[in-house]
């Protein structure tokens, strides 16, 4: 039996005014990798954001006990498995709370609920709605568009020019989304549903949003809510297009529309239906779009690694698209994204509420305290993975970690639903790119990272597009920021 007490014990650092608690919340908003690396190298690999409590992050819930960080295997485990004692809350949990309920915030209800705001039964119930939208053979005939949109983008590109790569990502990445998930290519569309989302998606981020969440003109929140009304009208308006039309279309928006369930034929509410179109839309974009980067960024610095995989893909391709039965004969390309999202994570935390007083690390936490699980920092376990600040595609031809070991999808019965879908869009992009073009660092800009839910480079990626001619020794070289901290590169 676990004692039922509101303080929290974990140890961590003890900041007594608040000036201080403040700055340690800022201190985790601006840089959450770099500072709880320090706090786990000054207290272990359980630890409080505030020895006793009294912080809040992310729960929308009232009287958060407390923040807790944790990494490694077991951690990740214990919380990944334990559906019942580890909550899920919405993206960006504290907009929830609504203490001011009202017809405008009516849509918060489910905005980017969607499977992050279900959990125990329902989310069981929702998670088996939704898997024939995730299917190997439904998510390999997304092939074709993921193609199409790919060479529009890349014909956009001039040889010579710089681009920030991680803007050009963002927008292939979200022209797929859209394309797959509602069956419009903004690219083609102009001012469609995905982009209105977009733009609701970038300004719930702002840090104004949770400090000043109130409905006054001029404020950033009294925009969202006028912005989240204008869309929830939008997809109330397709989905209702996709119902009249039969739902013939093979977008994810239409067969979560047909799903039932097996035993009561029940499907999802339109309310439901709006939370998880969001949350597709959300989780799967900016995180492809990062891994993309991440890993353009490392095979520019790394000419060995990029000379072989172009090797591998000009003796299999040819010079053209993969089809889905090539792509199990690239096994370097695989190692090199799966070695690319191990150094760099493009989601490096998986965020949790305790629903029940529980145990974790020897040290008991009140119901209510959040618990982040470091993913990045499991990845740099030298036990793990030995020299782990190296870049090693080759190092996943012997190791075969478990999925608490490697986890950049998560583990568990909450694994990333759309991980089969990012592998197969994340190695056609490449492959195409990479046949086409090669990038160059451009020496001397400063990298740093950014970002708590998925880890993107601050200032973007500033990188020039030249022929692929193969001099993959160009740029490499004079990189700044404190992506150094994170992977070995050279001088
Ligand atoms: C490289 C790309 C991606 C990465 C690194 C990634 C990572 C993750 C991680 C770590 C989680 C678990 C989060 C948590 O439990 O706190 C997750 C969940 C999820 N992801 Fe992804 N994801 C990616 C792409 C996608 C795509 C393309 C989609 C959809 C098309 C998607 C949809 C989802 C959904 C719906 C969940 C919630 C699953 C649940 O709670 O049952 N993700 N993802």
């Amino acid at each position: 039996m676990i004692k039922t007490s509101s303080v929290l014990t974990v140890p961590g650092p003890n900041p007594k005014t608040l000036f201080g608690r403040i700055t340690n919340l800022l201190n985790f908003g601006s840089d959450s990798i770099g500072y709880t690396r320090q706090l786990f190298e000054t207290y272990g690999p359980i630890v409080s954001l505030r020895y006793g409590g009294g912080t809040n992050v992310y729960s929308s819930l009232p009287n958060c006990p407390g923040t807790v960080f944790a990494y490694g295997p077991e951690f990740v485990r214990q919380v990944a498995t334990q559906h019942e004692v580890y909550y899920k809350h919405p993206l960006s949990g504290r907009l929830y709370r609504r203490q001011n309920d009202s017809a405008r915030t009516e849509p918060l209800k489910h905005f980017v609920v969607g499977l992050f705001g279900v959990n125990s039964d329902r989310h069981r119930q929702h998670r088996q709605l939704m898997m024939p939208a995730f299917h190997k053979q439904q998510i390999e005939s997304y092939r074709d568009d993921i193609v199409t949109i790919t060479q529009s983008a890349l014909d956009q590109l001039q040889v010579g020019n710089s681009y920030d790569i991680a803007e050009v990502m963002r927008l292939l990445t979200m022209r797929v989304a859209t394309k797959t998930l509602f069956g419009e290519d903004i690219g083609e569309s102009g001012n469609s549903t995905g982009q209105l989302l977009q733009d609701v998606l970038a300004i719930m981020g702002s840090p104004m949003m949770s400090l000043m969440a109130f409905d006054i003109p001029g404020l950033p929140y009294h925009r969202f809510l006028n912005q989240i009304s204008q869309l929830d009208d939008k997809m109330r308006e397709m989905i209702a297009h996709k119902r009249a039309a039969g739902c013939e279309d093979r977008d994810v928006l239409s067969m979560l529309i047909q799903a039932r369930d097996e035993e009561h034929r029940v499907g999802l509410s339109e309310d439901e239906l709006l939370g998880h179109a969001g949350v597709i839309f959300a989780a799967g974009h900016e995180t492809s779009s990062n891994a993309l980067t991440w890993t353009l960024f490392l095979l520019s610095q790394h000419p060995q690694v990029a000379a072989d995989l172009l090797d591998e893909l000009d003796s299999v391709l040819h010079g053209e698209a993969p089809t889905v039965a090539q792509l199990p004969q690239l096994p370097l390309l695989e190692r090199t994204i799966k070695e690319s999202m191990r150094v760099l994570s493009p989601v490096p935390w998986n965020a949790r509420v305790t629903s029940q007083p529980t145990e974790l690390g020897g040290y008991t936490l009140p119901q209510g305290t959040e618990v982040f699980v470091n993913i990045y920092q499991t990845h740099q376990m030298p036990e793990l993975y030995p020299e782990p600040e190296v870049f090693k595609p080759q190092r996943w031809e012997t190791i075969n970690p478990t999925s608490y070991e490697y986890n950049p999808f998560s583990a568990g019965p909450r694994v990333c639903i759309g991980a089969g879908f990012a592998m197969m869009e994340i190695k056609l992009v490449l492959a195409m790119l990479l046949q086409r073009y090669r990038l160059q660092f451009i020496p001397q800009v400063k990298i740093d990272r950014r970002g708590t839910i998925v880890m993107a480079p601050k200032s973007g990626m500033p990188m020039q597009v030249c022929q692929q001619d193969y001099q993959f020794t160009q740029g490499v070289g004079g990189v700044q920021g404190n992506v150094r901290e994170m992977v070995r590169l050279p001088a």
